[in-house]
């Protein structure tokens, strides 16, 4: 079989599951063959080895299953860098980028500032401040000993690993007596009888389910902030959650504000104690 019979025979596979079949299995063949792109699409009456035919088919069946292609390949792309992603670690998601931008804007105004993130994941949010902002120093947590594992490596990759201190800690359990500047914190927050999407089920439980009403853990941070002088509080939340945190703020002297995502739902805020 030719890359281009490849192509065409498996593209009805991915309809459903994608928006974009086509790119996926060019991407899918690069990642077998090691092959780039362009090479892809000059060579595609390649004919493939059974070898690779083997790997590539057993990949298009778990892609036709909704498996994400990010967990397959190892990669994903964020914030125009790329990361490394393994499975029973979440995948980067886009909206996070302007997180990370709203939690730039003041850091870069502090001089040497000192940040905890708590659910590092990845590693892409403290990775990415790592690298804007020079004289940072970060703690950042996680439960999950495979993210701390993976953000690790995310560091190491993007030369920022000395900045950052990763810790396994259940929110502040592990962090006594420290000075923070900020929280960051991209946390669980989907209440516990949401149905998640078929892709979205591959992905680990605790990083996406924050409690019964899902805000649980965001309340709790917030009055950790309050209770830790922690002045400034930078945080993802769900689209329909922003009533809840302003009755919340309003408990506090405090300033706030509220951000979208790329789609324009509700996505998260930024707090800033005062006092
Ligand atoms: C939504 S993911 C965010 C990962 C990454 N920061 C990102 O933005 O892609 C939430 C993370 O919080 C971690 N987490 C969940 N409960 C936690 C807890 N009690 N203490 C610390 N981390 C927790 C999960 O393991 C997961 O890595």
């Amino acid at each position: 079989m030719t890359i281009q019979q490849f192509i065409k025979e498996n593209i009805i596979k991915l309809k459903g599951i994608t928006d974009i079949p086509q790119k996926e299995l060019y991407i899918l063949l690069g990642f077998v063959m090691q092959k780039d792109f362009i090479w892809l699409t000059l060579n595609n009456l390649y004919i493939l080895k059974e070898e690779y035919l083997d790997t590539l088919n057993k990949y298009v069946e778990l892609r036709a299953n909704a498996y994400p292609i990010e967990y397959i390949t190892g990669v994903a792309s964020f914030y125009s860098e790329e990361f490394e992603v393994r499975d029973g670690v979440l995948i980067p998601r886009p909206e996070t980028e302007i997180l990370i931008d709203k939690a730039y804007e003041i850091l870069s105004k502090i001089s040497s500032p000192k940040v905890l993130e708590i659910g590092v994941g990845s590693g892409i949010i403290s990775t990415m401040l790592a690298k804007k902002i020079p004289d940072i120093k970060i703690i950042a947590v996680d439960i999950n000993p495979k993210a701390l594992e993976l953000s690790l490596q995310n560091a190491l990759k993007h030369q920022v690993a000395d900045k950052i201190e990763f810790r396994l800690s259940d929110m502040f359990e592990n962090v006594q007596g420290e000075y923070f500047d900020m929280l960051v914190s991209n946390p669980p927050y989907i209440a516990s009888d949401f149905v998640l999407p078929k892709n979205v089920t591959y992905e680990p439980k605790e990083a996406l389910f924050g409690g019964i009403k899902g805000d649980e853990m965001i309340i709790s941070m917030i009055e950790e902030c309050k209770d830790r002088n922690i002045k400034y509080f930078c945080c993802e939340m769900g689209y329909d959650q922003k009533e809840v945190f302003m009755k919340e703020f309003l408990k506090y002297e405090c300033e706030f504000e509220f951000y979208e995502d790329y789609s324009g739902f509700d996505r998260g805020f930024t707090l800033e104690f005062k006092g």
